[in-house]
């Protein structure tokens, strides 16, 4: 059992930026290519230079990494800047599928791709529960 989570491991694991980068870029690929994916690529903008972007420079820092995503794009909460979409279990599921879908594509460890996805469903699941919170009366 690796100790991911404790200060840069999870970072390291990841490839560092050049590795989470390419898992971005890949898990993009997934979400315009896999049927599932449509229709949560349909809430961005077309170009996603700025998205991939964004996500990126999250994740390494999410990932114990350079923590650089406050001073590129300011302050955040994950949850709260996804409340004006509609994300239901369906968003959220089709999300986690297109990133599990590129995982598999990466060059980690098994453990470390179970690790990662089942991390990733925390800030999934406080965003569904805040958006289901915003939209429950419409
Ligand atoms: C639960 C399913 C999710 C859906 C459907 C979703 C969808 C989106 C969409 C459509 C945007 C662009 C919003 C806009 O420009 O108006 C966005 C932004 C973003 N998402 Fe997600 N997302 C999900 C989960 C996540 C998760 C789990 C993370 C992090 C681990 C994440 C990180 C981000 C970041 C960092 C941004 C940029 C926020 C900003 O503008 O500063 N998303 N997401």
């Amino acid at each position: 059992m690796q100790n991911y989570g404790t200060l840069d491991a999870s970072y390291i694991a990841a490839g560092k930026e050049q590795g989470i980068r390419k898992l971005v870029d890949d898990f993009y690929h997934q979400m315009e290519t896999q049927t599932r994916g449509h229709h949560i690529r349909e809430m961005h903008t077309d170009d996603l230079h700025i998205i991939k972007d964004k996500l990126s420079v999250f994740l390494m820092g999410w990932l114990g990494g350079p923590r650089d995503y406050a001073k590129k794009y300011g302050q955040m909460s994950i949850p709260m800047v996804h409340k004006h979409l509609v994300i239901g279990e369906e968003e959220r599921d089709a999300w986690l599928f297109c990133m599990n879908e590129a995982l598999k594509d990466q060059d980690y460890d098994d453990e470390f791709k179970q690790y990662l996805i089942y991390e990733l469903s925390r800030p999934a699941n406080a965003i569904l529960r805040v958006s289901q919170m915003e939209h429950s009366n419409r």
